[in-house]
């Protein structure tokens, strides 16, 4: 077989300028080529395909997302695509041990030539970490100066322009702010729920109270901690209050669309709020990949350069221990559990809406196909 008799491998996957792309800098400047210079090349180009990966996922979900209106097909592939990305994260998790093979000697063999450049300057990184909605105001400054300062010009710009467009963040807010189920007829899902916890707390009071094991100094202990929890759900009933919480950086989501995750996660066995489910899931699960992925190179950096400064100029594996807990995405997803109460307790849904949750067969086209937000058709 010839080249010219079709696709040919070789070519179709440009492999003259992929395999190319490896130069040693310890060879370049004219000493002996530090051996595991060329483990270190092949693992960051490995990143950034993949990288590149997940920025195309991204892009066709937040380009769905961003729809006034979500048909249950198209939420189903934008699940399917954020699943991609948990699978492709825990690829990023196994290179690292495959780097650690090269000891911090090894490292030292060319360590040197390559400041100031450090994966800090990956602009790919910082695309997907703003396409996701990291919080700028969030982010540790590094020596007074923003993360951006250490590009080129035209890097900078690309990554400002892209904290500017909507995240994926706000596209899930808007979508969960336009969920059918939260008052649907006479039935008003959030007075339901607060009703339900003010007597399961006032409940739980009462066993603390009436406890003959406890002494008083237990009793106290245990009804002060109980009070935190009543604060903590006060904190979300009085919509004044969450909005303060909101303003204060504390609190994402708009409190409508926290409303709607709650119910999307107290009634995710409900047919209809399935799909949305595994899709706040899949968000939850994208947040935490990339936080074990950080904590995981942060200890890697540690063992590597020890309590060295970074090549980039950061404190090293200290600065990366901050940004791990700072750059979380989807901080008010992972908090829904802190409102979650047993399935037993649930307020029962009356029976118009547990059928409109229910799989329905629909012969008018326009029911089946329209749907305005989780679950809503
Ligand atoms: C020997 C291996 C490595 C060492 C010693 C190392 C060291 C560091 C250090 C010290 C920083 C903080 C910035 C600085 O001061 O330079 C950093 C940031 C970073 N590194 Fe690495 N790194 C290694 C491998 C990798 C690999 C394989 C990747 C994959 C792309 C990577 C991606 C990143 C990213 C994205 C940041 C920015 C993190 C943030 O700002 O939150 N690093 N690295």
């Amino acid at each position: 077989m010839s080249a010219s008799d079709g696709l040919y491998y070789w070519e179709y996957l440009q492999l003259d300028r992929l395999l190319d792309s490896q130069r040693l800098e310890s060879e370049r400047v004219g000493g002996p080529a530090a051996h595991d210079e060329m483990l270190f090349i092949v693992v960051h180009q490995a990143y950034e395909l993949w990288f590149k990966q997940i920025l195309w996922e991204l892009d066709a979900v937040n380009a769905t997302m961003g729809q006034p209106h979500i048909a249950e097909r198209e939420l189903s592939q934008v699940v399917q695509r954020l699943e991609r990305i948990t699978e492709i994260q825990r690829v990023l998790q196994d290179q690292l041990p495959v780097l650690e093979t090269m000891t911090p000697l090894d490292f030292l063999d060319f360590r040197e030539l390559l400041v100031p450049a450090s994966g800090f300057q990956s602009v790919q990184f910082r695309l997907i970490e703003n396409k996701l909605g990291v919080d700028p105001d969030h982010r540790p400054l590094i020596n007074q100066q923003p993360y951006t300062a250490v590009l080129e010009e035209e890097h900078a710009r690309m990554i400002e322009a892209a904290a500017e467009e909507p995240s994926l963040l706000s596209h899930v807010e808007h979508w969960l702010e336009r969920t059918p189920f939260v008052h649907w007829g006479g039935f008003d899902f959030w007075q339901e729920y607060r009703a339900t916890v003010e007597a399961m707390l006032e409940r739980e009071a009462a066993i603390i109270r009436q406890d003959a094991q406890l002494d008083e100094a237990g009793r106290a202990e245990q009804l002060a901690a109980h009070e935190a929890t009543v604060h903590t759900f006060a904190s979300v009933f009085d919509r004044e209050r969450y909005d303060e919480l909101r303003e204060k950086g504390e609190r994402q989501l708009s409190h409508d669309a926290f409303v709607a995750a709650l119910l999307i996660t107290l009634y995710r066995d409900e047919p209809a709020f399935q799909m949305p489910h595994r899709l706040l899931t899949a968000l939850v699960d994208i947040d935490e990949g990339f936080t074990a992925w950080r904590h995981r190179h942060a200890l890697m950096v540690h063992r590597m350069i020890g309590s060295k400064i970074g090549t980039g100029g950061t404190t090293g594996h200290r600065y990366l221990r901050q940004s791990a807990e700072r750059n979380k995405v989807f901080r008010d997803l992972y908090d829904l559990a802190t409102y979650c109460i047993p399935r037993h307790q649930l307020p029962e849904l009356p029976a118009e809406v547990s059928q409109q949750l229910g799989f329905r067969f629909h012969t008018d086209p326009d029911v089946a196909q329209a749907s305005t937000g989780p679950g809503g058709s």
